[in-house]
């Protein structure tokens, strides 16, 4: 009700103005369109605009504003396509040591070791079992025996026994063929003789042998022509004693003459 009242007013001013402004334009000739025969209302409207003015000078620019708050936090963007591959970086530290690996498979066998050193002499040994039954050995209760030698000998070059190719007796079979010593076989009292003969003008030098010792010596003068040399000993024997013949070196001897014999005297 106020607001109608408040615009009627405002439209009762509005034409006393517009008829006082007409009027006053009517009197003074100042009227701009007067031909035109227009009614009041329609030449009210463009008497209050006036014909446009020089342009102003434009103003001065203002100042700058003072800077705006803060816009808003944006959304969150898009995640990034992947990167290319860095390079290596440089070695790390050494890693704490790791379990215990299982045992390997055993290696090839090694080469010969050296020959050790001799070992110490092992402990006595178990008796040994008991022996089977023996037989008596006969040995013999008589023995005696002659050789000879058939061919020369000498002279030598060395000390040598006198081996003799010709047995003319060998009871008991004391005397060994082979090496021409006689082998004691019964303990006892033994008598040997020997007799030599040297070739001509040579000398003969000899020695009735009981186990490498020169038990008792003989010679032949070569002065004489043939010399001819002899001995005789009586020897306690044990079993296992050798005796024979040894002739010296240089010493020469000829066929058929010299002779070896011996015989127990009596048993022990
Ligand atoms: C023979 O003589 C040796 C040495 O004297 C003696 O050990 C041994 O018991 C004797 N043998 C016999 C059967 O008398």
């Amino acid at each position: 009700m106020t607001s109608l009242v408040h615009v009627s007013v405002l439209s009762t001013l509005h034409l006393v103005l517009c008829l006082t402004t007409y009027s006053y334009a009517y009197n003074t000739n100042s009227f701009i369109d007067k031909t035109d025969g227009n009614t009041l209302q329609e030449a009210c409207g463009p008497c209050f605009v006036g014909p446009a003015g020089p342009s102003g000078v434009p103003g001065v620019p203002g100042m700058p504003g003072s800077h705006g708050r803060d816009g808003r936090k944006g959304e969150k963007g898009e995640s990034g396509e992947a990167g290319t591959t860095g390079q290596v970086g440089p070695e790390g530290p050494l890693g704490k040591r790791g379990s215990r690996g299982r045992k390997g498979h055993p290696g090839d066998r090694g080469d010969h070791g050296e020959k050790g050193s001799k070992g110490d002499r092992g402990d006595r040994g178990p008796p040994g079992l008991p022996g089977v039954g023996g037989y008596a050995v006969r040995e013999p209760k008589k023995v005696a025996f002659t050789v000879a030698r058939s061919l020369k000998l000498g002279p030598l070059i060395k000390d040598s026994t006198v081996l003799f190719d010709s047995v003319i007796t060998n009871v008991g079979d004391c005397f060994d063929e082979h090496t021409s010593h006689f082998v004691c076989r019964v303990n006892g009292t033994y008598l040997f003789t020997t007799h030599v003969l040297s070739q001509n003008n040579k000398d003969v030098y000899a020695w009735i042998m009981l186990n490498n010792k020169h038990k008792m010596p003989l010679h032949g003068d070569g002065r004489a022509g043939y010399g001819t040399g002899s001995q005789t000993v009586i020897l306690r024997l044990a079993k296992g004693d050798r005796v024979w013949l040894q002739l010296r070196k240089d010493s020469a001897l000829l066929n058929d003459f010299s002779t070896f014999s011996g015989y127990m005297l009596f048993e022990d």
